[in-house]
């Protein structure tokens, strides 16, 4: 066996039996990224409770005090208060653009306090290119002028004109930018084709509580009546359903059952109901909140194409083909919203899965078993989706790429012991790969 030889953080995970119990869900990482950002558009005092401490959001944090706020979180309480009204900077460094793309939200909130904004350009990641395109090309049409030099953009909104803007695709980070920049310009903006996301709604949520006019209304628009000046708020950030995603597939890929009374059900339909289609008992809370999972013991395989909301969620598209690697029978797994988010398969395949991609569709066969190997996380999902398989095959896992798990979950491995799981967070020299506890004969060197 090859020894490893470098010295890295990573998670080591042991085969788990049963996972079951009860366990809390944590503050949503997608509605903090989009909430932050908004508060630069008030001037004093916010308070955001259930403020998950995963890395993007502490990345976040850091970026409102470069812009000058002044921020105490309590990590631990999932607490932050964070005082806007010295905030007098509209620069975002390119050190802390490079280490979350999801800085380009503060674009929109920039241009409404100031009119104007500087941050370098985005990026892609390994999903995919991750263009702004839809951004600002709709910006533009606001009345916003850009000047970019290398991948530093300079933004200015120089005649701003309530539009009825029509995005050509309903995405999540354009819908957020409009909406903000939105809020500073007089007369009714519409936002057609826009996101409505469990955490762009949160986001509305929010601006209604700063004292904004903005509603959703149908087809799929947004409508913000600008020019009203926005007050500080106290908001509770809505609990995570991609964690409660993760959750319910380890009770569900180890035979278990579990609680989450305060899931947002409400915001997985389509999800949930895949799960029952694979043959799981799903209870859901009454008023929509919680919910609870008794895992079949022969859960069935079921395809799936991931879709903006309400469709199935592409951050769930990893996790949920993690599961179809165990279940009985083939199911054909699309994703339609990133061009490149398949990279978990070969980590999958180095796992025993059966898994055969073409183009951005996977065929998957379920096997009997999967067996520990040495895996490397490329994103925050893949991580979830190792991690998930991981806790079920035969032996030991060692994955790499935990910054990427980091940054996307807040203490998830925690939650996952406390049903049962075998997980260690090991800071020292990668040990020799993990034991091969595949049989001799399907052993390939
Ligand atoms: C948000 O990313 C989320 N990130 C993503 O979660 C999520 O997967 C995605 O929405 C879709 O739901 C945050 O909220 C921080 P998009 P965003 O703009 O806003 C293309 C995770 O793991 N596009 O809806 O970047 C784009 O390339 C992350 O938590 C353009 O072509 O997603 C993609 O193919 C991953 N031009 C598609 O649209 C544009 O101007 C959806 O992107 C904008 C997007």
């Amino acid at each position: 066996m090859r020894e490893g030889s470098a010295t890295q953080a990573y998670l080591e995970i042991k085969q788990s039996g049963v996972l079951s119990g009860t366990v809390s869900v944590s503050g949503a990482k997608n509605a903090a990224l989009a909430i932050l950002p908004a508060l630069v558009m008030t001037n004093g005092c916010s308070r955001l409770k259930n403020l998950p401490a995963s890395a993007d959001v502490v990345h976040m944090l850091q970026l409102l005090e470069e812009l000058g706020a002044s921020v105490t979180f309590d990590a631990s309480a999932g607490l932050a208060d964070i005082d806007t009204s010295t905030i007098k900077r509209w620069r975002v460094s390119p050190e802390l653009m490079r280490k979350m793309r999801a800085s380009v939200f503060v674009l929109g909130p920039l241009l409404s306090r100031f009119g104007r904004a500087e941050l370098s350009m985005p990026g892609g990641c390994v999903i995919g290119a991750r263009p702004i395109n839809y951004h600002l090309e709709n910006l533009a049409r606001m009345g916003v002028e850009f000047d970019q030099s290398g991948d530093v953009l300079c933004a200015h909104l120089v005649c701003p004109c309530p539009q009825r803007l029509v995005l050509e695709y309903p995405s999540v980070g354009a819908t957020i930018n409009l909406i903000c920049a939105a809020l500073s310009i007089s007369g009714q903006t519409q936002i057609v084709n826009a996101a409505l996301e469990p955490e762009v709604l949160d986001l509305v949520a929010v601006l209604q509580k700063m004292g904004a006019a903005i509603q959703a209304t149908v087809p799929a628009t947004i409508e913000v009546v600008g020019g009203r000046e926005l007050q500080p708020v106290e908001h509770r950030v809505m609990p995570d359903r991609l964690e409660v995603g993760v959750l319910l597939l380890a009770a569900a890929m180890s035979g278990g059952s579990i609680k989450l009374p305060d899931a947002p059900a409400y915001s997985l339909d389509l999800f949930l109901r895949k799960l029952e289609d694979m043959g799981h008992l799903i209870t859901r809370g009454n008023d929509g909140m919680g919910v609870t999972l008794q895992a079949t013991k022969v859960p069935r395989a079921v395809s799936f194409t991931t879709r903006p909301y309400p469709g199935f969620p592409t951050d769930l598209q990893a996790p949920m083909m993690a599961a179809q690697c165990i279940a009985d029978g083939t199911c054909a797994v699309e994703e339609t919203v990133f061009e490149n988010r398949l990279v978990h398969v070969r980590e999958l395949q180095k796992m025993g899965a059966q898994i055969t991609c073409k183009g951005s569709k996977a065929i998957v066969t379920g096997v009997e078993e999967l067996y520990g190997a040495n895996v490397i996380a490329s994103d925050i999902r893949a991580s979830s989706a190792l991690v998930l398989a991981a806790l079920v095959a035969r032996g030991r896992t060692s994955m790499t790429g935990i910054h990427h798990w980091r940054r996307g979950y807040d203490g998830l491995e925690g939650k996952l012991c406390q049903l049962g799981a075998q997980i260690v967070l090991t800071e020292s020299v990668l040990s020799s790969v993990a034991e091969d506890a595949r049989p001799q004969s399907e052993r390939s060197y």
